[in-house]
């Protein structure tokens, strides 16, 4: 038996990856031909994404809300006073200040994003963590974005045909930090000082305190990509896109609205359940088929992202 497995596992991985890439082959063809996404949004756009007046997505989008911290902004009172409940801040707002003076003497003072040019679309595919994703034969598809999100400690290894293996950007905090390749962008999501104060002295000193789990003391990263969510930025995205439902965002939907902002095409794989309503992650086995974690159907999270994909502000992937 075990032979005859051994025997059989490469040709499995061949017809694998041949059906992959055929995946890969039907879904880009019909993309060149009726490119799904283009509604024709006039010369002097490189994107084909529908850029149409859209009042339901115009009246929740604000352009000048900043999604990172830079050197030179002030994060307003209100935004703290509403950020410092999120894991019961006990610091005061200069505690703040200060601590985020010191985090721009460690990292870049204006955060490391491209900008917005007429000859080159920003595409960019956030990557979620569901089970929905096994079997997807989204790999290629995933590569193939300038700009790929992941989040937390989503993995590739082993999984690439599925989830691709590219990652320019990973958005942790400290419970989820891990080391990151020399030219991936450490995306931190701040929720109290104190994390504010890891990102800094994990990439230096050494973090020697406590959270309400362990957390790294230190992660390989590289400096000059370090970005930092701005609090002012969560605060928006709660008031103004879930209109201040729930507590506060999950971490996937932010890295969704951030995306809106430093991309001229978003491309949504990974979240949701899968076709079974199952919620495990791609890369555990199914054990509690009970389990309840991430957007669930009919919360008003995944109920804005499916409006997105309708007013064709994102392209969103099932999966299988
Ligand atoms: C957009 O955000 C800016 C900066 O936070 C704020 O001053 C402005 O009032 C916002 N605009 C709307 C329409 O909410």
């Amino acid at each position: 038996m075990d032979h005859l497995k051994q025997k059989m596992k490469p040709t499995v991985k061949v017809l694998l990856l041949v059906s992959c890439l055929t995946v890969f082959l039907v879904f880009m063809s019909g993309y060149l031909k009726d490119t799904p996404l283009s509604l024709d949004v006039g010369s002097g756009s490189p994107c084909q994404q529908c850029l149409s007046d859209d009042q339901w997505f115009a009246a929740r989008f604000n352009k000048s809300v900043e999604p990172f911290l830079s050197a030179e902004h002030t994060l307003p009172k209100d935004a703290f006073n509403w950020w410092k409940y999120l894991q019961n801040e006990k610091r005061s707002y200069d505690v703040y200040s200060e601590t985020v003076r010191n985090l721009f003497q460690v990292f870049p003072a204006t955060p490391n994003v491209q900008k917005p040019s007429p000859n080159h679309c920003r595409t960019c595919a956030v990557v979620g963590n569901s089970g929905n994703l096994k079997g997807s034969c989204y790999g290629p598809l995933i590569n193939s974005h300038n700009i790929i999100l992941r989040m937390n400690t989503g993995r590739t290894t082993g999984y690439e045909a599925d989830v691709g293996h590219r990652t320019t950007h990973r958005i942790m905090y400290p419970e989820s930090g891990m080391d990151l390749d020399d030219d991936t962008h450490l995306v931190l999501f701040p929720f109290k000082i104190q994390d504010l104060e890891w990102v800094t002295k994990a990439l230096t000193t050494g973090f020697f305190g406590t959270s309400y789990m362990p957390v790294r003391h230190k992660i390989k990263a590289n400096k000059d990509l370090v970005m930092v969510i701005n609090p002012a930025f969560m605060k928006y995205v709660h008031e103004t896109w879930l209109e201040k439902r729930g507590g506060y965002p999950s971490t996937g939907f932010m890295s969704l609205i951030m995306a809106l902002h430093i991309c001229d095409e978003v491309h949504v794989f990974g979240f949701g359940a899968d076709k079974d309503g199952n919620w495990n992650h791609y890369w555990e086995e199914l054990r509690n088929k009970k389990l309840k974690t991430g957007l669930h159907p009919g919360t008003h999270e995944y109920e804005t992202i499916l409006r997105l994909a309708r007013h064709l502000k994102i392209k969103f992937y099932m999966g299988s």
